[in-house]
C-alpha cells in the first residue's frame, strides 16, 4: 500500500463481519480541548470521576477513563514528544473543572521540574503545589498507605462500601475527596533503588483497597519496560493509554501483549486499552494552548471559592 499507493496503513483490525483498515490522512487536523468539551456534560452536583481523555477515531464519540467503569489505576506511555504531558494536562483539567477541591484532590509529581505544569500551580485542588523533589515524592507516596487505611476506617464506620457511597450518604461523619496521584516522567526516578522500592511497595498495597478508598494513580513513562517498571507494578496499572512508542516490543509491553502503538502517528494519536472493554480503542487526544490552560485554571479556581 505504501510503495504503490503512498498509503500509510496504521492498523488492520478484524471486526464482526468487517476488516477495518486505518490509513493516515494527507493532512492532520488538530482537535482542541474546549471544542471537545462542548459535547460533554459531566455531572454537576456530586463531582465527577469520569475523565475525558480523547475522541474516538471510528465515530468521534468521547473516550472516558473512570476508576469505577475501568481499572482504578492507569499507565500512560509514549516516546518523547508523543503527547504524554498534553494528555496529562487534559486529565488534570478534567478533574479540576468538574470537581470542587472538596470533591477531588490532585497530587502532581513531576521530576521534570514543572515545565509542563507551571500553569497549574494555582489550582486549589493541588494543595501543596507540584512535587519536584524525590524525597518529597517518597514521603507523599508513603503517606498514601496511611491515608488509605484512614479512609477505610471512616468508610467502614459509616457502613458504606466505598467513598462514592459515603459521599452520597446524607448523615456521613466525614466526606472524602477522590485523590488522584498523577506522576509524569515516572521512569526518571525509578533508577534510584529507594524510589523504585517505595513505588513498588505503595502501588502493590494500594491495589486491593484503593478503588473503594478513592485513591487513583496515573503514571506516565516513555518506555515502561522491566528496568523502570517491574511487571507486577505494570499489571497493577490496569488502564493503558498508549501513545506512539518506538518499537513493536515496547508496544507489546505497554499494551499488555499487543502490537500497534509503534504505528501511531504521534502528537496525541492514542491506542487505549481499558479494563472492562474488549480490544483497542484508537483515538485522538485534544490539544490545549497555554492561554486556554490559564483560562481553565482561572475558571476552576474561581468557582472553587
Ligand atoms: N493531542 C495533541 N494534539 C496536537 N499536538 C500535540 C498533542 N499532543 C502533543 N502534541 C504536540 O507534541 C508536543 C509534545 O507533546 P508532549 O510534551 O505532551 O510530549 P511528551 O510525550 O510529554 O514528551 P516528553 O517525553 O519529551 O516529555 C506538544 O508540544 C505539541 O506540539
Ligand atoms: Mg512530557
Amino acid at each position: 500500500m505504501l510503495t504503490t499507493h503512498s498509503l500509510n496503513v496504521i492498523s488492520v483490525r478484524p471486526e464482526p463481519g468487517v476488516v477495518s483498515i486505518s490509513i493516515e490522512r494527507p493532512q492532520r487536523q488538530t482537535l482542541h480541548t474546549l471544542d471537545v468539551w462542548q459535547q460533554w456534560s459531566p455531572p454537576a452536583a456530586d463531582g465527577n470521576h469520569r475523565l475525558l481523555v480523547a475522541v474516538k477515531e471510528d465515530d468521534s464519540s468521547l473516550v472516558f477513563v473512570s476508576p469505577t467503569d475501568n481499572a482504578p489505576h492507569t499507565l500512560i506511555a509514549g516516546s518523547t514528544g508523543s503527547g504524554k504531558s498534553v494528555l496529562m494536562q487534559n486529565i488534570i483539567l478534567s478533574i479540576a473543572c468538574t470537581n470542587t477541591p472538596e470533591q477531588a484532590r490532585i497530587i502532581l509529581i513531576d521530576p521534570k521540574m514543572g515545565v509542563d505544569y507551571f500553569a497549574f500551580e494555582g489550582l486549589p485542588h493541588l494543595g501543596d503545589g507540584i512535587i519536584e523533589e524525590q524525597e518529597h515524592a517518597i514521603e507523599t507516596l508513603n503517606g498514601l498507605i496511611e491515608e488509605m487505611n484512614r479512609r477505610y476506617s471512616i468508610i467502614k464506620a459509616n457502613r458504606c462500601s466505598n467513598v462514592f457511597e459515603l459521599n452520597r450518604k446524607s448523615d456521613a461523619t466525614e466526606r472524602l475527596p477522590c485523590l488522584w496521584v498523577i506522576h509524569d516522567e515516572f521512569a526518571e526516578w525509578m533508577m534510584t533503588e529507594t524510589y523504585s522500592q517505595t513505588v513498588a511497595n505503595v502501588v502493590s498495597r494500594l491495589t486491593v483497597k484503593a478503588r473503594a478508598a478513592g485513591i487513583f494513580l496515573i503514571f506516565a513513562a516513555q518506555r515502561p519496560d522491566n528496568q523502570v517498571m517491574p511487571m507486577q507494578l505494570r499489571s497493577n496499572l490496569g488502564n493503558r493509554l498508549i501513545l506512539r512508542v518506538d518499537s513493536e516490543g515496547t508496544s507489546e509491553i505497554a499494551l499488555g501483549g499487543e502490537k500497534g502503538a509503534e504505528r501511531l502517528l504521534g502528537r496525541g494519536h492514542m491506542a487505549a486499552k481499558l479494563e472492562g472493554h474488549m480490544g483497542l480503542i484508537y483515538c485522538q487526544v485534544p490539544m490545549l494552548s497555554s492561554t486556554e490552560i490559564a483560562q481553565m485554571v482561572a475558571a476552576a479556581s474561581s468557582t472553587a471559592k
